[in-house]
């Protein structure tokens, strides 16, 4: 039997820690729980939100509808190879405590994406990346439930479409699917990846003579709460907005400009570059209006000083797009999910 709460305050549910309101709320389990959700009058007749860890949307204002927090749990080895096991993870299972049970048990892969935020049934969604990793790297398959009528039904890595914080899940699929659980394809044969110059030098400050995963996941962990505020403390959802693609011909006419600008080539010519670098040159990084800031250490993460409201924060995100737009004519694009 499915309890609903109503009028519930989401503050301890979204990272920004915005008191806000939904008119109803439920947690759900299993996959025979959301087939009982399905028939009830009060998933036909509301507009739903599925919610995850709450770690990458910000609420603008109370939410009319229902919101459903996936919950489903579980860890579970599906098979073995020679060099791979294949981890299923309920998608309502913490990111980072996953992340540490495979570090215990040596399965490589996902170190370099320690201490990121949020559950595991959002990770394919946006794609997640630190460091020179990205989920669809590790990613096997996952199981989803279809909201309209209750089957399940697998996704291949392919078929998720993933791109750079991007997903089907965000584009053609958006509001369709429910992710109940994740297979990851981990290596036995630590398989390392520290070409991301903040882990090398890391590493070499730790004085680290003998690589392993343990080592570059504490590493990611120094590096993250150097720059990154912890969500439990002030209130953010990590980048904001993405890193922006230019063209190679606007991305050399800024760099004669602004000389150390810095950008990335990509494989399709463009050039990617560190949205961070340009909030901070547009002058933003560390302002403060009232509760709602851009992060002194870090100028792509936006924080809730304690008060802001959702309305607050979304206002000065667009400052710093314009901002950036006056001064690179460069448009930024909002990583985060906007609920309003
Ligand atoms: N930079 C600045 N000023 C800033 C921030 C960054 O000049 O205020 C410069 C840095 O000096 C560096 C470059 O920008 O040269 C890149 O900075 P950083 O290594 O911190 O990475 P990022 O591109 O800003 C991305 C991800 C992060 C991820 C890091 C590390 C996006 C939107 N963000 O940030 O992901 O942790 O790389 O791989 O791609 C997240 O998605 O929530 C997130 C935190």
């Amino acid at each position: 039997m499915i309890s609903f709460s109503h009028n519930k305050i989401l503050t301890d549910y979204n990272t920004f820690h915005l008191p806000v309101y939904c008119n109803h709320f439920c947690e759900i389990n299993t996959v025979a729980e959301f087939s009982e959700l399905l028939h009830q009058k009060i998933y036909n007749e509301n507009e739903r939100l599925i919610l995850g860890g709450g770690s990458n949307l910000l609420f603008t204002s109370n939410y009319n509808g229902l919101v459903i927090k996936n919950n489903f749990k579980g860890i579970k080895i599906e098979k073995r190879d020679d060099q791979h096991v294949f981890v299923s993870v309920g998608a309502g299972e913490n990111w980072h405590k996953f992340v540490l049970w495979c570090i215990e048990n040596n399965f490589s892969g996902l170190e370099n994406l320690s201490l990121i935020p949020g559950n595991v049934g959002a990770s394919p969604m946006q794609n997640i990346g630190a460091y020179g990793v990205e989920i669809k790297d590790v990613f096997e398959s996952l199981e989803a439930v279809d909201m309209l009528d209750g089957t399940v039904r697998n996704f291949s890595a392919a078929e998720c479409e993933f791109g750079y914080r991007e997903s089907v899940f965000k584009r053609k699929l958006k509001n369709r699917f429910l992710i109940s659980s994740v297979v990851f394809r981990l290596s036995i044969i630590p398989n390392f990846n520290t070409s991301y110059g903040a882990i090398e030098q890391e590493l070499e400050k730790a004085g680290v003579k003998e690589l392993s995963i343990k080592a570059i996941s504490d590493a990611v962990i120094r590096i993250r709460s150097s720059k990154l505020p912890d969500p439990n403390v002030i209130g953010n959802a990590g980048s904001f907005f993405k890193n922006p693609e230019v063209s190679s011909d606007k991305c050399a006419s800024l760099k004669k400009e602004f000389p150390d600008l810095v950008s990335y080539p990509l494989e399709n010519g463009n050039f990617k570059l560190a949205a961070g670098w340009l909030i901070e040159k547009a002058g933003l990084k560390g302002k403060r209006f009232g509760d709602a800031g851009v992060h002194t250490q870090q100028a792509l993460v936006l924080v809730n000083y304690g008060n802001s409201s959702g309305a607050e924060i979304f206002d000065l995100s667009q400052k710093v797009l314009d901002a950036v737009n006056e001064k690179f004519g460069v448009i930024l694009e909002r990583e985060v999910n906007i609920i309003s």
